[in-house]
């Protein structure tokens, strides 16, 4: 089988594990923490960087941060990986759902302006407010989903009239750049994964960045028990246990100095497969407007013959998975507000599969992946 996107231990990882293990620190204080937040930052350019167990838990204190509190709703787009929603419902808040645009399965701007103009007004306060429910709207969270971006300067403008801050939940999009800056960092927050299907993982873990110091003091001290300091036991408020330990940032520290050749391979992949897959049956591809260099995270396509496809794959040697599924169909957010005009959502969500693209996917098996797909179309 031909896997779908595995983790690639290809550097430096054994030796800086080694290195923990060798002297002992290998839980939630040691040096490779600290390095890894800060060659992260550097890496995207972004004031500061703070390491965190995983994607999740990375969305539910950028939340915090924003100031999103219980009964608050907060936009977000209806596909993404559930995590998106539920790190909203972890406050207590609730996700309000915009369908996605039918060619970049991107939060829909359009859909987004106009329920903003006619469902919603700013406040004597200048507190944006749901007019039906009477309930405040504390945050956008956009989902940059496969890698791919939106409009970012339109989203970020309208988000302004609105005076909504705007969390970029960037997890399947590391390295990915929207006019030469890395996605993650055009935001007030932006929050990344590491999970092991990622583009860099370290098992497990998330990283929480923002051009704002204030907002990474506050992270800093929310994850790690919100503690005045490191030697009596006094927190000052309810913090969290979500700090990542200094084995699996060593191999962060690792994964980052070969995420450059991971998006080479990711965009190379990508590429081949388009030229490739151009013409056979009805197969289409996600659209990547200009100025948008997607690290093509996860290569996806659609086509009409989705489940059959997926099938005839998967027991030919290919894996193959259908893409997420929208928020609105799952039972927790059903009742939820979902603005959609024809529910571009579900016919995405009916057609695209995601095939193999690991980063150290053979050339044969880039091959084998066209000739089962070339092979199915001709039966
Ligand atoms: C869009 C998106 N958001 C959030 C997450 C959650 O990250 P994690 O699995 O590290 O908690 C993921 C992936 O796992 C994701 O794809």
């Amino acid at each position: 089988m031909i896997p779908l996107s595995l983790p690639n231990i290809a550097g430096k990882e054994w030796e800086y594990v080694k290195q923990c293990l060798d002297s002992g620190w290998i839980s939630s204080a040691g040096s490779f923490v600290d390095r890894f937040e800060v060659e992260f930052a550097k890496y995207l350019e972004v004031e500061g960087a703070i390491s965190v167990v995983n994607g999740t838990s990375a969305l539910h204190i950028a939340l915090q941060l924003l100031g999103v509190e219980k009964n608050d709703l907060v936009i977000m787009p209806n596909v993404t990986f559930v995590a998106s929603a539920n790190a909203i419902s972890y406050i207590g808040a609730s996700p309000l759902l915009i369908d996605i645009d039918q060619h970049s399965w991107q939060m829909d701007l359009d859909l987004l302006e106009s329920f903003l103009l006619t469902d919603c007004k700013l406040d004597s306060s200048n507190t944006l407010v749901h007019m039906k429910t009477s309930r405040k709207i504390s945050a956008l969270m956009i989902v940059h989903v496969q890698g791919n971006i939106c409009d970012m300067d339109r989203l970020l403008a309208i988000c302004n009239e609105y005076k909504l801050p705007v969390l970029e939940d960037a997890a399947e999009a590391l390295g990915t750049k929207y006019k030469g800056q890395n996605a993650g960092t055009l935001g007030d927050i932006g929050c990344f994964s590491f999970n092991g299907n990622k583009i860099m993982s370290t098992g497990g873990g998330g990283m929480i960045v923002s051009q704002n110091s204030e907002h990474i003091k506050r992270a800093k001290h929310l994850t790690t028990t919100a503690k005045r300091d490191s030697l009596t036991y006094f927190h000052d408020e309810v913090g969290y246990n979500y700090r990542l330990v200094n084995v699996l940032a060593a191999l962060g520290v690792a994964q980052l100095e070969q995420l450059d050749s991971f998006l080479d391979s990711k965009i190379d992949t990508a590429r081949f497969y388009r030229d490739n897959l151009k013409g056979i049956g009805d197969i289409g591809f996600q659209l990547v407007q200009d100025g948008v260099e997607s690290n093509e995270w996860l290569f996806t396509i659609t086509t009409s013959s989705m489940q059959d496809l997926l099938d005839y794959l998967n027991a030919n040697g290919v894996m193959s998975r259908p893409f997420w599924i929208p928020m609105n169909q799952l039972p927790m957010y059903s009742d939820n507000i979902y603005v959609n005009k024809s529910d571009i959502s579900a016919r995405i969500h009916s057609t695209a599969l995601s095939i193999p693209c690991s980063t150290n996917i053979l050339q044969s098996d880039l091959e084998k992946v066209i000739s089962t797909i070339k092979s199915f179309y001709e039966r």
